[in-house]
């Protein structure tokens, strides 16, 4: 019998995540004491209501039964009152709003609704990997990447971009707060992307899972508070410490909203109807732009950790600045270390495990990811383990 791949799937990078994750078991079998730092995965618990509110809501039967893929009306409803209060927005929970079993499906099937073979999707690099694969390569299309540069703020500077290539490109992703950087955007950068888009006729997915996850005072905005033509993602996941339970939503643009609900109609049933109604739960303590206390509490522990991380690296000679949100600290290699993975490596075997730069594509080489996913006390442990492999 002859089992082929079809094409596209050789154009999927190697997964070197794997390789990670093969060094980390070998690691565990001799007994070395490890300290995750690697995956983005909150190691802190989902705030009390919303878990005592899916125990509540999973025994009862009609809560058990299929779900719609376009998530239930009431689920809706909770997306649009989150973002009147948030972001001072109001959208159509009818036609401008639908459910997702987690921002990750939603940026790859949104490609399925509007990328043809080839046509070109503009793709910030370093970058959340799915844009360029899960979505882009698997619907076709052609990536074009967009570094992110330190020197830029680690924003995609337009001007550079061919003009050929902008009004051939049908959709653009962008995260900010940023994943890997940390990186967070201004208005201005903000409007310039929506007039670009608009200039070049191309839609902009607006990827905003840690929209709540700012520190020092800094909220951040809804790319929809600029302009609604686009659309954006969020999700429950890091707001609420729930990545194990899958939920997201995608709110703008009704035509964008209709294409990604036929999509799914096809492919899912939706996120289990207990688990929207816990969600609704959690974003139901919004009562104004500001954090509720479930979501302020995590976040004062992540700020925390992050400046014992960065004060800590600095102090060991490694230069490294706080970031204004995310859980992640993105940072250039230690002097005389040329590539990603070998130092990733180097930690591993002293028990620290970090993430390579170029795991979020060629132009995060240079640089690693730590997530701030471990208590104090093991952040410190890694500190030392690095201080006395580098010293
Ligand atoms: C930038 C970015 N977008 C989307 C996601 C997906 O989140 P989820 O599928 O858990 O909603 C992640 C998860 O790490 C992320 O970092």
């Amino acid at each position: 019998m002859k089992i082929e791949y079809a094409d596209r799937i050789h154009t999927l990078p190697q997964y070197i995540f794997a390789e990670i994750e093969q060094l980390k078991i070998i690691k565990k079998k001799q007994g070395v004491d490890l300290i995750p730092l690697g995956i983005g995965d909150p190691d802190l618990e989902t705030p009390v209501v919303i878990l005592d509110e899916l125990i509540k809501q999973v025994k009862v039967q009609p809560n058990q039964n299929y779900p719609s893929s376009m998530g239930e009306a009431e689920f809706r409803e909770a997306v649009q009152k989150w973002y009147e209060v948030r972001f001072n927005l109001n959208f159509n929970s009818e036609t401008e709003i639908t459910g997702l079993i987690g921002g990750k499906e939603g940026i790859a099937n949104i490609a399925r609704a509007f990328i043809n073979p080839k046509d070109i999707v503009l793709v910030p690099t370093p970058g959340y990997p799915v844009y360029e694969n899960g979505a882009t390569k698997l619907c076709d299309g052609s990536p074009y990447l967009m570094p992110l540069n330190e020197e830029n703020d680690f924003l995609p500077d337009f001007e550079t971009i061919d003009t050929k290539i902008l009004r051939k490109a049908k959709m653009m992703y962008l995260n900010y707060p940023n994943n890997p950087t940390g990186a967070i955007a201004p208005q201005s950068f903000l409007k310039k992307a929506v007039d670009y888009a608009e200039d070049y006729e191309f839609f902009i997915v607006y990827d905003n899972p840690y929209s709540e996850f700012t520190y020092d005072e800094y909220i951040a905005p809804s790319l929809l508070q600029i302009n609604r033509d686009h659309v954006e993602i969020n999700s429950a996941s890091k707001m609420f410490n729930c990545t194990g339970f899958r939920c997201a939503w995608a709110v703008g643009n009704e035509r964008i909203i209709n294409g990604i609900r036929k999509v799914k109609s096809q492919i899912d049933s939706g996120c289990p109807i207990f688990i929207q109604k816990a969600i609704i739960r959690g974003l139901n303590e919004y009562k104004s732009n500001k954090k509720p206390e479930i979501v302020k509490r995590s976040i004062q522990i992540y700020q925390e950790r992050r400046d014992v991380l960065v004060d800590g690296l600095n102090q060991i000679g490694w230069k490294t600045k706080k970031p204004k949100a995310t859980f992640y600290i993105w940072t250039r290699l230690p002097k005389n270390e040329l590539n990603s993975m070998e130092f990733v490596k180097k930690l591993i075997n002293v028990g620290v495990i970090i993430t390579p730069g170029v795991g979020f594509g060629q132009y995060g080489e240079g640089y690693v990811r730590f997530a701030l996913t471990q208590p104090i006390d093991r952040i410190k442990e890694a500190i030392e383990r690095i201080n006395n492999l580098l010293n």
